[in-house]
């Protein structure tokens, strides 16, 4: 087991002291932007297949990816969020980067009057998924979107989600590699225009650089707040916060993670459709 405490400059802390962009490692700018420009932006994840699918795999992705697939070309008006789901739902959350799945399950099937959105560009995650709702009988309250998470926010109406998880993106540790990171000023942006105002926004990180850039991006961003930092050690604080895959192989790794509660501040929203 690794140790439980805090990484990085927050070593030591229990609480978020604010911090200032100062502090990043390396400084702030490498961190500042992963958009290239305003139709591109750079891709976050990595391969998109793995093992080769069996038949009864394949045909999760024919019929019931088919079903649940969400239609970007389908617009959704303000306040009708909802009814893309087959069963009543009176919130929709949204998971970005779900891997195989785990925690989106776990959240559908603890929450039944909430809808839930996954965005996931591997496939045989996405997969792994299917076989689950299909098995806990979850398909009416589950919607995919098989692919960058990145247009599927620019779809959503404004102030459309309730609550939204990035658990353990991609770390791209290496330095020439970071503005690839997902958590960014950029992704923010994006979030703060979907998320109604109170809503939480929660991001879990094994990476000490990746947090501390996060909780700076987060600090720094007017519509966020940070309400809960919290390590490893204190995981049982929030029982409705499951582990994932990843979060399982970085504790056999020796490695502690740490877990970030922010909140859509009340306001305005950003942009010129807010
Ligand atoms: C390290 S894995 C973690 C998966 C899962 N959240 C967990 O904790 O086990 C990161 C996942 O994020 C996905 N991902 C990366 N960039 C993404 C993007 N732009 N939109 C949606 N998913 C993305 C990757 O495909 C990958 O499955």
């Amino acid at each position: 087991m690794g140790t439980s405490r805090p990484r990085g400059r927050f070593a030591g802390r229990t609480e978020l002291e604010p911090a200032s962009h100062d502090e990043l490692p390396g400084g702030a700018e490498q961190y500042s932007h992963r958009e290239v420009n305003k139709q591109s932006w750079l891709r976050s994840f990595g391969r998109r297949k793995g093992r080769k699918l069996s038949e009864s795999q394949s045909s999760l992705l024919s019929d019931d990816l088919e079903r649940l697939k969400i239609d970007l070309s389908a617009r959704v008006d303000a306040g009708r969020l909802a009814q893309i789901f087959s069963s009543p739902v009176d919130d929709v959350w949204l998971e970005i980067g779900f891997g195989a799945g785990e925690h989106l399950i776990w959240q559908a099937e603890h929450n039944p009057r909430v809808g839930l959105i996954g965005a996931e560009p591997y496939i045989n995650g996405v997969v792994s998924t299917l076989a689950a709702a299909r098995e806990r009988d979850l398909e009416d309250r589950l919607r995919i979107h098989p692919e960058d998470a990145i247009p599927l926010l620019d779809w959503l109406p404004a102030a459309s989600l309730a609550r939204a998880f990035m658990l353990f993106p991609d770390p791209w540790p290496k330095t020439r590699h970071r503005t690839r990171r997902l958590f960014s000023p950029f992704l923010l942006d994006k979030l703060s225009r979907v998320l109604s105002p109170g809503a939480e926004f929660r991001f879990a990180s094994d990476i000490a650089s990746y947090v501390d850039a996060a909780i700076g991006h987060a600090e720094a961003h007017p519509a966020f707040g940070i309400v809960q930092v919290f390590t490893s050690k204190d995981r049982a604080t929030v029982p409705d916060w499951p582990a994932t895959r990843y979060e399982a192989k970085a504790v056999r790794a020796g490695r502690s993670a740490t877990f970030l509660v922010m909140k859509r501040k009340a306001g305005p929203l950003p942009g010129p459709e807010g």
